[in-house]
Formats: structure tokens, sequence, C-alpha cells
């Protein structure tokens, strides 16, 4: 039984779709506490309502980043997880922390990477005129949104298209893709050779 930790900042939905999916499914795995840098997150009241212990570490509280992260990750190491998940959190590691979790933590990030690190990446696709945006499920590495490609899903861009309306159709792929990255990691299917990794069961990696 495989342990799992979930960082949020705000609306958690992907976090909600990794729960269901993990109670619906009948994970070899636990969802043992889900911790957001904000108070005031929404998905905490999710976590709470199905039985999740929940933890808030407000970021504003520490003088640095050293700090906050330092902090961050006795409290999630009290819940000794086997892998970190990433669903929204949206804070900058350091590279001691990433270090720490290398190889058993996952990010979710709303681009085809390595296009559009950062924020806003929708807005600025469709700036650049791109004809697809996505998602991109990761390894977490010291470089912010790098590290080995889990998944990616792709949807076209279509006439009329705004930052919200993308988002949205993104994040529909967002709530298939990420689940099922997680449960290949839980399955031990993720294998990463050269920086490559394949999905030893022969799942697609690809979401469309
Ligand atoms: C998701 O679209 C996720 O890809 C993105 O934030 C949203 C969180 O939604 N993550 C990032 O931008 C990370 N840099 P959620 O809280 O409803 O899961």
């Amino acid at each position: 039984m495989k342990s799992i930790v979930i960082l949020i900042s705000g609306r958690g939905s992907n976090m909600e779709a990794i729960v269901r999916a993990c109670a619906a499914e009948g994970w070899p795995a636990r969802i043992a506490a889900v911790i957001s840098n904000r108070p005031g997150a929404a998905g905490l009241a999710f976590a709470a309502q199905h039985g999740i212990a929940t933890a808030v570490l407000d970021h504003k509280a520490f003088a640095s980043r050293e700090a906050f992260d330092a902090e961050l990750q006795q409290v999630i190491d009290g819940f000794a997880p086997d892998l970190l998940v990433l669903a929204g959190f949206m804070r900058i590691l350091t590279p001691a922390f990433t270090a720490h979790y290398a190889g058993r933590m996952l990010n979710i990030h709303p681009s085809l990477l390595p296009a559009f690190t950062g924020l806003h990446t929708h807005a600025r696709a469709l700036e650049m005129g791109c004809k697809f945006v996505g998602a991109t499920v990761h390894f977490v590495t010291a470089e912010l949104d790098h590290g080995a490609i889990v998944a990616q899903a792709v949807v076209p861009v279509l006439a009329g298209d705004d930052e919200d309306s993308l988002s949205a159709r993104v994040l529909k792929l967002e709530h298939r893709m990420y689940p099922q990255a997680v449960r290949w990691f839980v399955q031990e299917q993720l294998l990463i050779e050269n920086g490559v990794v394949r999905q030893s069961g022969g799942e697609s990696q690809s979401f469309i």
C-alpha cells in the first residue's frame, strides 16, 4: 500500500480527481494528507469531507523560501509518503526540497512542456498563435517545470477561444490524465531511461 501526499494552493480539482480515482479504482494506495500553502484553499474542504488529513502551512509566515520548504518537508514527511503530488501547488521549490523528493514527486503543468514554463500558459500560447495547447505531467526537478515527462494531453485551439475556454477544455483532460499518471506510479509502471519515461503496461501516455 503506497502512501500519497497531495499539495494544493487553491481549487484542488486535480486533487479531487485523484482522490476519487484512487477510491473508485481500488488502487493499492491511500491519500495520507492534503496540504495547502494557502489557508483559504477550496480543496481543503473536499479533502476533510473525505476523511483525509489536511494541513495548512502559510508561506507568508516564513522569512525565506528555504525556511518554508524546510518546514513543509517536515510536515510532509510526518505522513511518510511514497509519492508527493503537486496539484495546482503554485510555489517555486528550493533545490534542497526537490532533491529530497527526487523520483517521487509529480507535477501537472498547463502547457505542452518544454513550451511555456511558468504562469499564464494559455494566454501566452494564444498570443503566439499556437494551434494546440495542453498539459503535462512530469517528475519534478530543481528546474521549474522541467523533469521527465510522464504524460501529455493536447487540445486544438478553436476560433473564438480565450484563456478561460482553453483552460476549461484542458482541465477536463487534466482530470483524466493526472489520476492515470499517479496510478502508474503507484503500480510501479513508470520506467525512466535516459530521462525518458515509459509506461511499462503499454498504456498510452498521450491524452487527446
Ligand atoms: C491546473 O490547471 C494545473 O495544471 C495548474 O493549476 C491548475 C490547478 O487547478 N498548475 C499550474 O499552473 C502549476 N504551475 P486545480 O487546483 O483545480 O487542480
